[in-house]
């Protein structure tokens, strides 16, 4: 199977990208073709800071191979590095009917938050199309918040076969992991654009103070608590093994835990996974050059797949160039 995925480079990767994305990311290289890239296309349209978006950049990259991504077994490599995918999006933007993108509830919900839309903002799930369909994904992993861009990216791929008469698009399928909605520190979806992430990689003491920060209510310590209502236990069920979920749950039920130490076992499992990661990250950081020449030899695996549907896509809609 092909598995296709991307994560924009627009601020520190969070629990919810690790739990939601990354993991099922690193998991399905060992058995799959894979195609991971820094969407930094994407990210430009919230980060206009050029010195910043390569420091992000670069950031994702290392965050990815901390957590285990195996350059030998999965590509990582940069979006910009394909400029076959922005002109796939030109094409696909000529079959896709505003309407659609009128209906993606993300760029709603941004414009609903006084953000002023930019064009690229709202051509968005189209350069995300464009981004599956040039690798021909079966399959494209990510948390439940994308659903609607892949649903989106299948309409795409089918407009384009059926406007130009083939079948050269292959429509993807979007793939959930067991975590498609971490909360964050508010209760809400964890997100960087919501101010209430907790980063993967900040040092201890920082990561300890931000989980905290998580918002429980004032129910007293002596009294029993559900757990099913608890932000701090909706994150610890995803990271931590099957015994420690259901003793915690125990705990809450019985009364006589404070949500102090719920907190603290949450930092204990957080900790237990990301800790070794954040040394090899450490390591990593030494060594640039390492990092660098992982996109490039990744992005040339990528960009061959990439030429040679973009040299099938442009004889089926009759635009001659010399590139082919
Ligand atoms: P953000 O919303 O923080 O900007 P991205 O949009 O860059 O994150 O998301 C990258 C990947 O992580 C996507 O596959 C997305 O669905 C997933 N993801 C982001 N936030 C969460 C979350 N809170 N729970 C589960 N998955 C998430
Ligand atoms: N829009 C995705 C996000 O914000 C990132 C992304 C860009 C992506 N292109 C993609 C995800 C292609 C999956 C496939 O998370």
């Amino acid at each position: 199977m092909r598995v296709v995925s991307g994560i924009q480079s627009s601020g520190k990767l969070h629990l919810g990208n690790y739990l939601g994305a990354i993991a099922q990311h690193i998991e399905m290289q060992e058995k799959n073709e894979c195609f991971f890239f820094i969407a930094n296309y994407h990210s430009l349209t919230t980060i206009q800071d050029p010195k910043l978006h390569i420091q992000l950049t670069r950031d994702v990259a290392l965050d990815y191979l901390a957590l285990g991504l195996d350059p030998e077994k999965a590509a990582l490599f940069r979006q910009t590095d394909i400029p076959e995918v922005t002109e796939l999006a030109w094409i696909l933007s000529t079959v896709t009917g505003k309407g659609l993108l009128e209906r993606a509830t993300s760029y709603k919900d941004k414009v609903a938050k006084n953000i002023s839309p930019s064009m690229g903002l709202f051509c968005y799930p189209i350069l995300m199309a464009a981004d599956i369909l040039i690798y021909r994904g079966d399959v494209v992993p990510v948390g439940k918040d994308q659903v609607q861009h892949i649903e989106m990216t299948q309409d795409i791929a089918n407009y384009f076969n059926q406007t130009f008469a083939c079948d050269i698009l292959k429509r993807p399928e979007p793939k959930l992991g067991v975590a498609p909605l971490v909360p964050g520190v508010d209760g809400q979806k964890m997100s960087k654009s919501y101010g209430n992430t907790i980063s993967l990689f900040d040092p201890p003491s920082k990561m300890r103070k931000r989980i905290m920060s998580i918002k429980t209510d004032s129910t007293p310590v002596e009294s029993p608590k559900d757990p099913e209502q608890c932000n701090v236990f909706a994150i610890y069920k995803l990271l931590a093994t099957e015994d420690k979920v259901a003793d915690l749950a125990k705990q809450y039920r019985a009364g006589g835990l404070g949500y102090g130490d719920a907190k603290k076992a949450l930092f204990e499992a957080v900790e237990g996974q990301l800790g070794p990661a954040r040394e090899k990250r450490e390591q990593l950081e030494q060594d640039a050059d390492y990092v660098e020449d992982v996109l490039r030899t990744s992005a040339n695996r990528a960009r061959s797949v990439a030429h040679e549907v973009m040299s099938e896509v442009r004889t089926a809609c009759g635009l001659a160039t010399i590139r082919d």
